[in-house]
């Protein structure tokens, strides 16, 4: 268990960004579960207002604004307006992100730059609105979700595989900073879990993860503080064995299992 801080219910308030589907959503609703006053971010309010809804009678509440994490301001003024009315943000769960399949050729640029600037473009907003205002206290948790997709390079993932790469290695680059100023940075590298997201994947999701167990992970991760909460161990140890081997080797053995290319296009 780490000795760096580790946000309680009665410190504070838990940011979850991308809160209106998938991992986000439900740990936003576990986060309540476990007593949290949690800010709930996402573009569409809709969504957010059934979140709201479905987080009543829990220990915790849920309130919800529809912001965009590539706005930058207007996420800083959301930021500000809800510490004004509901006390400082303890905990930040930074895990806006969007994943569709890329190839090289047809390579397009403009959806590889979306993919960039949401995945990173929004992390790194999302830290300008948070960061400051926890070291200004020398108190607070960041975590940052990643995947395990950022280990390496995998097929169609150019961009996403890329984008979480840079948010590993900025993670790994920021807790040099972090750990000195009262901040206990922390980084999420999940495997498959089923959500939207992942319901667009045609090919096989190892160790494919249910959304409530992958909550409680990520949760358990908060509460724990270590640096990186990975999950399943499984996957995670594969591809973080992966990344030691040769480069042809590891391109031998990520086609051999992916099936990469299919035969349609050898
Ligand atoms: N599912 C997996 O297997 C898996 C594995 C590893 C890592 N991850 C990571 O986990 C995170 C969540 O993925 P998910 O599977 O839960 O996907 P999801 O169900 O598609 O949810 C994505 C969330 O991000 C929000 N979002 C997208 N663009 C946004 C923007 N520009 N500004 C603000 N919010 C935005 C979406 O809400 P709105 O559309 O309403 O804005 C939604 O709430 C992503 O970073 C993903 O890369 C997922």
């Amino acid at each position: 268990m780490s000795a760096l801080y580790r946000a309680r219910p009665d410190h504070g308030v838990a940011w979850v960004t991308g809160a209106s589907s998938g991992i986000g959503r439900a740990t936003a609703l576990e986060l309540a579960r476990r007593g949290f006053t949690v800010l709930a971010t996402a573009r569409t309010q809709t969504t957010l207002d059934e979140l709201v809804a479905e987080a009543k009678g829990l220990t915790g509440r849920i309130i919800a604004r529809a912001v965009d994490v590539i706005d930058a301001e207007a996420q800083n003024s959301v930021i500000a307006d809800v510490e004004a009315q509901h006390g400082p943000i303890v905990l930040a769960f930074l895990n806006a992100g969007v994943y569709w399949p890329m190839r090289a050729h047809p390579f397009d640029g403009a959806a590889f730059m979306r993919i960039f600037d949401v995945n990173v473009g929004g992390v790194v907003n999302g830290l300008s609105a948070i960061l400051p205002r926890m070291v200004e206290r020398r108190r607070g948790q960041i975590a940052i979700n990643a995947s395990v997709a950022g280990f390496g390079g995998l097929p169609r993932a150019a961009a996403y595989s890329g984008s979480k790469a840079a948010l590993i290695v900025m993670a790994e680059s920021l807790k040099l900073d972090t750990d000195a100023l009262g901040i206990n940075l922390q980084l999420v590298n999940p495997g498959f879990v089923k959500t939207p997201l992942t319901d667009k994947n045609d090919h096989p999701m190892p160790f494919l993860m249910e959304l409530d167990e992958a909550a409680r992970c990520i949760c358990n991760g908060f509460e724990s503080g270590d640096f990186e909460i990975t999950f399943p161990w499984q996957l995670a140890r594969i591809l973080k064995t992966l990344r030691l081997l040769p480069y042809r080797a590891y391109f031998w053995l990520i086609r051999k299992a992916t099936s990469w290319p299919p035969e349609a296009q050898k």
